[in-house]
């Protein structure tokens, strides 16, 4: 069979021209349609810092946010993103260096051991603390209708979208309670 010809039930590929903007910057690509952000990220710009960890939903390492809003990279195709602010762990610290204060509370709590949902967990916390104080309710509050308490039930509900397999939760929990009482 010539290289060109596409095998039955097998359908040629979609190749869209886009651009994605990531940690401010733009990159043009051209990738096949059914690219998710996830492959665009780690496998087209060599960000290697969200991480796959099911590719189906389930465990929250591949969050990064879009427009401030934080989703699941591997559920999101890339082109779906164009022109959209996308954030990774790696845009989170100052140009110069300095930990982003998420990033400071996990290394002064102790909120990982592995490491391989870290990234998910920190960029998931940057935006549910931006819900937070947009007074987005959680199912774990006694009265939706009042201003977000962040009590420690309700830091484990708004963050139950990311597991870690390592069972950092009490530590990571330490971390966001300091960052919310500072
Ligand atoms: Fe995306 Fe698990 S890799 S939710
Ligand atoms: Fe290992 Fe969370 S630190 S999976």
């Amino acid at each position: 069979m010539p290289d060109t010809q596409i095998p039955p039930g097998r359908h040629t590929p979609v190749m869209l021209p886009m651009t994605l903007t990531v940690n401010g910057q733009d990159h043009a690509l051209t990738l096949d349609a059914r690219t998710t952000l996830l492959d665009a990220l780690r496998e087209h710009l060599g960000l290697f810092g969200s991480k796959k960890g099911c590719d189906h939903g389930q465990c929250g390492a591949c969050t990064v946010l879009a427009n401030g809003t934080r989703i699941n990279a591997c559920l999101a195709l890339a082109v779906m993103h164009e022109g959209d602010a996308i954030t990774t762990i790696e845009g989170l610290a100052s140009p110069d260096g300095t930990p982003h204060p998420v990033q400071a509370a996990f290394i002064a709590h102790d909120a990982f051991q592995c490491g391989y949902c870290t990234p998910g967990q920190i960029v998931s916390i940057v935006g549910m603390l931006d819900e937070v104080r947009a007074g987005v309710p959680s199912h774990a509050a006694p009265d939706i209708a009042a201003s977000p308490a962040l009590s420690e039930d309700e830091i484990r509900e708004r963050m139950s979208g990311n597991l870690c397999r390592c069972g950092a939760y009490t530590h990571i929990v330490q971390a966001v309670r300091t960052l919310t009482e500072a």
